[in-house]
């Protein structure tokens, strides 16, 4: 076993091999070091520009809405895998969420409730917009943010949520 770190979120996988995708937050391999190679991950380092917080905190917004309507979709999926899914999906999310609170220095806010479909189709079908919506957005504040550790995070994050579309396609 060694012990692997994922540079987006900062979280260690143990294991006998590096794993394609961090389990935790979702970033692409490419950002997971071996222990002894990783660098510490994203916490506050000076000032961030007003235009990076306003990016910050609507990312923070739109991972624990996802999370509460994930949570909500596996509540009500019709199939154990489904349940297991969203859980997961909803466990992301909040991990994103948790990164944009290290970045602000702010504590996390509690979670939120909110509602969903009883049908499973019309939850894969909302889940591939808020995912649209938040990969496109990322990608946008990628481009826009100056601070370069910022630029990474939300790259990073882009790429999660238009996987998180691939994986909804295989179940419509
Ligand atoms: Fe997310
Ligand atoms: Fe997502």
């Amino acid at each position: 076993m060694k012990t692997y770190i994922c540079e987006i979120c900062g979280d260690a996988y143990l294991g006998t091999e590096a794993p394609s995708k961090c389990p935790f937050c979702g970033a692409d391999r490419s950002y997971i070091k071996s222990g002894g190679e990783a660098s510490p991950a994203f916490r506050r380092e000076g000032d961030i520009s007003e235009e990076s917080k306003k990016n910050l905190l609507e990312t923070l917004d739109l991972e624990m809405k996802a999370n509460a309507i994930y949570l909500c979709m596996a509540g009500k999926a019709d199939s154990y895998e489904l349940e297991k899914m969203y859980k997961r999906l909803a466990k992301v999310e909040l991990e994103h969420a948790t990164i944009v609170t290290k970045f602000l220095g702010l504590q996390m806010p509690s979670g939120l409730t909110e509602q969903c479909s009883d049908e499973d189709i019309e939850n894969f079908k909302r889940t591939v917009e808020l995912e649209e919506y938040a990969s496109g957005l990322y990608t946008k504040f990628a481009k826009e943010v100056g601070e370069q550790k910022i630029k990474i995070f939300f790259a990073a994050l882009a790429k999660v949520e238009a996987e998180h579309i691939e994986l909804i396609k295989n179940y419509l």
